[in-house]
C-alpha cells in the first residue's frame, strides 16, 4: 500500500516574548492509507502540536507535510481549507463545539457553505446514533456530559467521511465504557471505510490496539513499533 501522508524534517519552534522553544524536531514519519497509528508520549512531548501540523491547523518551523504526493504547506488558504475539508476530520482535544448550535447543528458545521452529494441530515442521523446520542439533537453542548460532548466532536470529524481522523485524546475524558465505545467506532471506520486514524492517547492498552504505535519525547520520535498489518 502506498505511503500516502509523509512528513519530512518537520520542526516547530515557538517563540514567546523573545524566548523561543523548540517543540518539535527533526520529524520523519511515512502513514499508508488505511493505516490505524497511536501516539504516546508524556504531556509536553509534542503530540498536539505535531497532529496540528498534520492537519495544517499549524505550520511547521520548517519540513514538508507531503500528502498524496502535493507538499500542502505550498497550498494558498483557500485550497489549504478545500483540503481540509476533502481529507481531515479532526478531533480537538477540548472538543471545541460551538456553544450556540444544537448537536445536530455542530455535528452539520463542517458543510456549513458546502455543497455535497448525498442527503447531510441522513448521514448526520447515522452519526448521531452511531455514538449513542439518539434523542439529543436538539440539546446545546452545555446540557451535555463531557463524554457526550466528545461523542458529538466524533461525530462532527466524521461527517465528510475524512480519508484520515486526527484524533487528539478523543477518549481522554471519558470513562471506560465509553472510552471503549468511541475507540470500537474509530476501530469500524477504519475497518469498514479504510479511514487512517492517528489517535493520541495516554492510554497504554488503547495504544497497543494501532497498527504501528508511535512514541514520543522532548519533541522528538523516540519509537516506532510495528503491532499490526493494516487491513487489505
Ligand atoms: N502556542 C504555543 N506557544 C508556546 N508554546 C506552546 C504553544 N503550544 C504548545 N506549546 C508548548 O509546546 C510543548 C508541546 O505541547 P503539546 O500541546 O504539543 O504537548 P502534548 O504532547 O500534546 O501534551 P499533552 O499530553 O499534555 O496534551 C509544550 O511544552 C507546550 O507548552
Ligand atoms: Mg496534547
Amino acid at each position: 500500500m502506498s505511503s500516502n501522508f509523509v512528513c519530512k524534517n518537520l520542526s516547530k519552534i515557538f517563540s514567546t516574548d523573545g524566548v523561543t522553544v523548540s517543540v518539535l524536531s527533526q520529524i520523519d514519519l511515512n502513514f499508508k492509507a488505511g493505516e490505524f497509528i497511536s501516539i504516546i508520549g508524556p504531556s509536553g512531548s509534542g503530540k498536539s502540536t505535531l497532529l496540528s501540523i498534520l492537519g495544517t491547523l499549524d505550520n511547521p518551523s520548517n519540513g514538508d507535510v507531503i500528502f498524496e504526493g502535493q507538499n500542502i504547506f505550498t497550498l494558498n488558504a483557500k485550497e489549504l481549507s478545500d483540503f481540509r475539508f476533502q481529507n481531515i476530520g479532526f478531533i480537538f482535544q477540548q472538543f471545541h463545539l460551538i456553544p450556540t448550535l444544537s448537536v445536530l447543528e455542530n455535528i452539520l458545521s463542517p458543510l456549513f457553505g458546502r455543497k455535497v452529494t448525498y442527503n447531510k441530515y441522513k448521514r448526520a442521523e447515522l452519526l448521531i446514533e452511531s455514538v449513542g446520542l439518539k434523542g439529543k439533537e436538539n440539546s446545546l453542548p452545555s446540557q451535555l456530559s463531557g463524554g457526550q460532548q466528545q461523542r458529538v466532536a466524533v461525530a462532527r470529524a466524521l461527517i465528510n467521511e475524512p480519508k484520515w481522523l486526527l484524533a487528539d485524546e478523543p477518549t481522554g475524558n471519558l470513562d471506560t465504557d465509553n472510552s471503549e465505545m468511541i475507540f470500537n467506532l474509530l476501530e469500524k471506520l477504519n475497518l469498514e471505510k479504510k479511514c487512517g486514524v492517528l489517535f493520541v492517547t495516554h492510554d497504554p492498552i488503547l495504544a497497543n490496539r494501532a497498527h504501528k504505535k508511535i512514541e514520543m519525547k522532548d519533541g522528538e520520535i523516540i519509537r516506532v513499533e510495528k503491532i499490526g498489518e493494516v487491513y487489505a
